[in-house]
């Protein structure tokens, strides 16, 4: 397996590094568990306490009494309910060689016996919670505090889902587990906090702990508890049944009990043999990772047996026979210096947040999407706040949001443009997304040089230079009027040659024959790339149905939804001028190939391409091509899947069919072994499709 090592410890050169890292490190967890917002992030906490723990190790005579490493949750000082049985803490783990070490640790307590079984769940990140069952009945919640007592929250029984005010059997028990908002109910939760005046939150943990702690807030806002834990010594509980259960069992009897598990979830609890099936699902859950509607910070490895667990113990923090595998964290805290103003080439002005650079999940990001300017104002955002920058699996980086708590005042309103910032128009600003009042007259050039990209019609030679004489010679408005211009009209540009100006003409008269996904994807529409431009071609297979087409007709294609088609149909609309001049100057405007879809309520169940090699298989491609496909573009594979009647997907779900997976292939590849898709390398898939290798592309 992979492991990337996500905070490695921070060096402390001396007495005085260490104790200025223990106070900062005080500091950010009185701040977490006091306000919720630390304004320092995971990662940067983990490296700090490592540093701290590395040092202790060397001098362990000059430990701090307020050293972090000494109590759970730092020593907040906190609630006034006392826990029975401490709410502990988990060490962590951060690669492989880290966790065998650890295994090892285990074993030795044991004396050297091997544990008898392992198992594995997801590290949910979100606030945990102790739930007080009396006979069956829901009586109390507490926060884990500083693991000896916490604070009473039974204000918010009824909001959790997961946690039932009666179990379906009259038991008393104490259950511990993960209080978390998933995306939908965080996305609820900044509404009612939007609606009620508030600044959204800065991140999904924040807002979890926020929303338990709040008492009087005059909106409720629903969470979802995950229950990992039971106090299941019978001193404790009506079922001393519980006590013997292996953990793996216990979840069961849990989800039995009618509490919410992860059980029924892909990364749910699994026993597992040994090391390496416990590598191996580590590897699964962080994969499954980005595709869940929580977030989770790790994996958990716990010793399944009851007997394994008592005879290896507990430290004052942390259970000696379980620990924490953290991935790489997919959120980072950082400054919010600048937001910059783009115009897109449809001329949408998008806004983007320059950050002070972060690291995120291995890459540095130093700019991430704002949305719209809507978005701004809710997230109540200021030019030097402390801001949540977010990176889950491929996703461009965005900012989910402030630490407004830790506003100094001297942060500054973010500007917003009055006038076009390129070509100082007026602004449409009659939808949430703005618009130069120029619409994609003021992107010309950007446009242009979008439709003759590599993935559109791929016409070598024509630079963002010449572009932009055509356009200023007025010799061009648009892409169409590139297949009409004139040999001696190129010669008349600076510095062109006759060599130049003779392969361009060639070039431009080669693109005349693209397929049409690309000729179609070359408009810009809003809202369609390369694949949805595939998807609409081999949908439709001619401009002309494409043109005839209304917003009911393309909700049929797969993708687009009721927001997008009526988007598309006036886009279409308000590009028939262009559309035309293609049709004028010979531009092939059908799709090659094209098999007509069943239509939906067609009597027959024939699949869609019916007797094609791919028919009816999503079909997801990874890695790098190879053989006779060495030199195909991802557009050119998309492509041939649909020719060969398949459809072209980016991600691996359930519903994948065949994964083709060239060499370096990543996490796709991953994915599809744990849910048991057919992968095969690309020369299998070259031979699986001969005979639509040969076709035009
Ligand atoms: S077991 C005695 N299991 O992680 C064992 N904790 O860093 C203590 N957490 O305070 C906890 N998912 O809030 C356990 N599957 C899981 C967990 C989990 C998330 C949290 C929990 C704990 C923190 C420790």
């Amino acid at each position: 397996m992979t492991t990337i090592p996500s905070a490695p410890a921070d060096l402390l050169a001396d007495e005085a590094a260490y104790l200025d890292a223990v106070a900062r490190a005080r500091q950010a967890a009185d701040a977490y568990y006091g306000s919720g917002e630390s304004g320092m992030d995971d990662d940067t906490y983990d490296r700090l306490l490592r540093g701290i723990t590395a040092w202790e190790v060397e001098h362990p005579d000059l430990v701090a009494a307020d050293s972090p490493t000494r109590e759970v949750a730092a020593g907040v000082t906190s609630g006034d309910v006392e826990h029975a049985v401490r709410m502990l803490s988990l060490g962590n783990v951060f690669s492989e060689e880290d966790l065998r070490d650890w295994a090892a640790s285990v074993e030795r307590r044991l004396g050297g016996r091997a544990v008898a079984a392992w198992v594995v769940e997801p590290k949910l990140d979100g606030v945990a919670l102790a739930a007080r069952y009396r006979e069956g009945k829901l009586v109390q919640l507490v926060t884990r505090g500083d693991g000896s007592t916490g604070e009473d929250v039974s204000h918010v029984i009824g909001d959790l889902t997961g946690l039932p005010q009666e179990l379906t059997e009259p038991v008393t028990v104490e259950v511990r587990g993960e209080v978390l908002m998933t995306e939908a109910q965080f996305a609820a939760a900044n509404e009612a906090r939007a609606a009620h005046g508030g600044a959204v939150f800065a991140n999904r943990r924040n807002a979890s702990s926020g929303s338990l702690r709040a008492k009087d807030r005059p909106y409720r806002v629903q969470q979802t508890f995950f229950a990992y834990d039971a106090l299941t010594d019978p001193a404790h509980t009506s079922d001393p049944g519980l006590a013997d259960l292996p953990h793996s069992e216990l979840i069961g009897r849990l989800e039995e009990l009618g509490l919410g598990t992860t059980l029924g979830t892909p990364v749910g609890t699994f026993a597992c043999a040994d090391l390496d099936e416990v590598l191996a699902r580590i590897t699964a859950i962080g994969t499954l990772r980005p595709d869940l509607p929580y977030e989770l910070d790790g994996a958990v490895i716990k010793a399944d047996l009851p007997a394994d667990r008592a005879e290896a113990g507990f430290g004052s923090r942390t259970p000696h026979w379980a620990t924490a595998y953290k991935y790489p964290a997919a959120q980072k805290i950082t400054t919010l210096l600048a937001v910059e103003w783009s115009v897109g080439r449809t001329g949408v002005i998008a806004p983007r947040a320059v950050l002070e650079p972060v690291e995120v999940g291995g890459t540095t990001i130093t700019y991430a999407t704002l949305h719209n300017p809507a978005d701004i104002r809710r997230r109540d955002l200021m030019i030097g706040d402390q801001v949540t920058v977010y990176r889950a699996g491929e996703v461009i980086p965005r900012v989910e949001g402030a630490m407004t708590t830790l506003r100094t005042g001297a942060e500054q309103v973010i500007e917003f443009p009055d006038a076009c910032p390129r070509c100082g128009a007026g602004i449409d600003r009659s939808q949430e997304r703005w618009r130069c009042e120029r619409g994609r007259v003021c992107g010309q050039v950007e446009a242009i040089r979008y439709a003759v990209a590599r993935d559109c019609l791929d016409i070598e030679g024509l630079g963002e230079k010449i572009v932009v004489q055509l356009v200023e010679k007025d010799l061009i408005e648009d892409f169409a009027d590139l297949f009409t211009l004139t040999r001696g009209q190129l010669l008349d540009l600076d510095r062109m040659g006759e060599v130049s100006a003779d392969k361009l003409v060639d070039a431009i008269a080669g693109a005349k024959t693209r397929p049409l996904n690309r000729v179609f994807c070359a408009l810009g529409v809003l809202g369609t790339g390369r694949s949805m431009s595939l998807r609409i071609a081999t949908y439709f297979g001619s401009m002309d149905a494409i043109t005839a087409a209304d917003a009911a007709a393309l909700e049929l294609v797969d993708g687009i939804g009721g927001e997008k088609a009526p988007v598309i149909v006036a886009e279409v609309a308000e590009l028939a001028p262009v559309i035309a001049k293609l049709k004028a100057a010979g531009v092939n405007l059908d799709q090659p190939g094209w098999v007509p879809p069943a239509a939906p309520d067609a009597e027959s169940d024939a699949e869609p391409g019916e007797g094609l090699p791919l028919a009816g298989l999503a079909v997801v491609v990874t890695g790098g091509m190879s053989g006779p496909l060495a030199d195909y573009t991802r557009t050119q594979m998309n492509e041939l899947i649909a020719r060969a009647g398949g459809k072209a997907s980016s991600s691996v779900s359930k519903k994948t069919g065949l994964v083709v997976a060239g060499e370096n292939a990543g996490s796709k590849l991953a994915k599809a072994a744990d849910l048991g898709i057919e992968t095969i390398t690309p020369e299998q898939f070259a031979e699986r499709i001969a005979e639509f290798l040969a076709a035009p592309a």
